[in-house]
């Protein structure tokens, strides 16, 4: 696959986000929604419970194509529970026939019977955090498990059948060496997965790594980040197709929630802290676990906040999401608007923006979040249909 026409029609797809927040212990870089189990004590089950009830709450829709457990840390719940919730969006919405479901897995809960497990309950994609292959990185990340058994999840989740078998890499980790990272890649590319994801270490407000960097800790360096994407990108070569700027997979095996996501397609979210984009409408739910078991067992619905955005948000949404892919975003009224700018003919003119027939191509991708914030200061062409409504509600 990979070519444009394909990437554009998950636009049309519908998609479900699941969060399971629980994590063994909170990672130092790591801002996401997570109940860290060593702080804080949570029943699975009740959640779970929670998860349905929430589900059986949203108005009926048509049937889905895709499915995301995310986290947190999902691979921590039973089969049973994660069959429950599966179960709970089939009879609600419908799992289309062959719909991607796909997990997030940590490593060290990634055993051989559970990999079998999730399987037989119908998932059929497996994202492993395995972050690094150097046991001083993955020291440094606060990570548990170790390249022996980021290896075996690897080897269980291909043993077990999974039509995608993700790796998650992180980079540019403070202290690790461009050897250290090359190790990584070709570990990685020796696994054989068919698909790959490698991140820059960001560092987040809030979380222990920013606290740190406060404190005079190093943090993650530009130009270290910008030799290890660039090396990232040289050493997958064609073993891969580079299909957005953090992604890599086989032809047909892209993430389908994601392409969803990034064609501004629409989905649901379910959990703590989940975001949905509905007839659209964006709205996210409340971020603290009691807060949202009391809401869902209530019977109210856990949202928090909710946008509306006008026709001229939408656009450049549109075209801020879809410039992450390597083939781009049909141009439109917002591509237009950026060639026509001053700053959009100097980005073509040094050769970051490409114009491919209909499309617009960022041709270097570690610019993209650049391109990206011109493209969301873009004024309207006309000032009609710009209308924004935010009701932010209790987190
Ligand atoms: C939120 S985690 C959830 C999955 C699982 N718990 C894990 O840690 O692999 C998903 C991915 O986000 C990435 N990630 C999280 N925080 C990050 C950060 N501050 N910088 C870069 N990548 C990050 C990691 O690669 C991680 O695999
Ligand atoms: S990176 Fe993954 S394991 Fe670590 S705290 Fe975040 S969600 Fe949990």
């Amino acid at each position: 696959m990979n070519d444009s026409a394909t990437l554009d029609d998950a636009a049309s797809e519908r998609a479900a986000y699941v969060h399971i927040p629980f994590c063994h212990r909170r990672c130092p870089y790591c801002d996401f929604a997570v109940v860290d189990l060593a702080e804080e004590q949570a029943s699975f089950d009740r959640y779970v419970a929670a998860i349905e009830a929430e589900v059986s709450m949203e108005p009926e829709w048509l049937p889905l194509h895709a499915v995301n457990f995310g986290g947190g840390t999902p691979s921590i719940l039973s089969p049973e529970q994660l069959g429950r919730i599966l179960r709970s969006l089939d009879d609600r919405f419908g799992l289309l026939p062959g719909a991607e479901i796909s997990i997030e897995a940590n490593p060290e809960d990634w055993t051989e019977q559970h990999a079998a497990a999730l399987r037989q309950i119908g998932i059929n994609r497996v994202s492993l955090g395995v972050q690094s292959f150097d046991p001083q990185v993955l020291a440094k990340l606060g990570r548990v498990h170790d390249p022996a058994a980021a290896v075996a999840s690897v080897r269980n989740a291909q043993r077990a059948g999974f039509n995608v078998v993700n790796l998650d890499l992180i980079f540019g980790t403070p202290g690790e060496s461009v050897q250290s990272w090359h190790e990584t890649v070709v570990a990685a590319l020796d696994l054989a997965t068919n698909h790959l994801s490698a991140y820059a270490l960001t560092v987040e407000l809030g979380t222990a790594l920013s606290r740190a960097v406060r404190d005079g800790a190093p943090a993650p360096n530009e130009d270290d980040l910008a030799d290890k994407y660039e090396h990232l990108v040289a050493a997958v070569g064609d073993r891969l197709a580079h299909y957005e700027v953090s992604n890599w997979a086989d032809p047909g095996r892209e993430c389908r929630y994601n392409l969803t996501t990034w064609a501004q397609g629409e989905y649901l979210g379910f959990g703590l802290g989940a975001h949905s984009h509905r007839d659209g409408v964006r709205t996210r739910n409340v971020r603290r676990l009691d807060g949202y078991l009391q809401r869902v067992e209530r019977d109210v619905p856990p949202q928090a906040g909710r946008e509306a955005p006008g026709q001229w948000d939408r656009e450049r949404e549109r075209v801020y999401l879809g410039l992450r892919r390597r083939a781009g975003v049909v141009a439109g009224a917002a591509g237009a608007a950026l060639l026509g700018s001053a700053t959009g003919q100097r980005l073509v003119s040094a050769g970051v923006v490409e114009v491919v027939e209909d499309r617009l191509v960022v041709a270097r991708p570690l610019l993209t979040d650049a391109v990206a914030r011109e493209v969301l200061a873009l004024s309207p062409p006309h000032s009609a249909g710009n209308a924004l409504s935010l009701s932010p509600g209790e987190c």
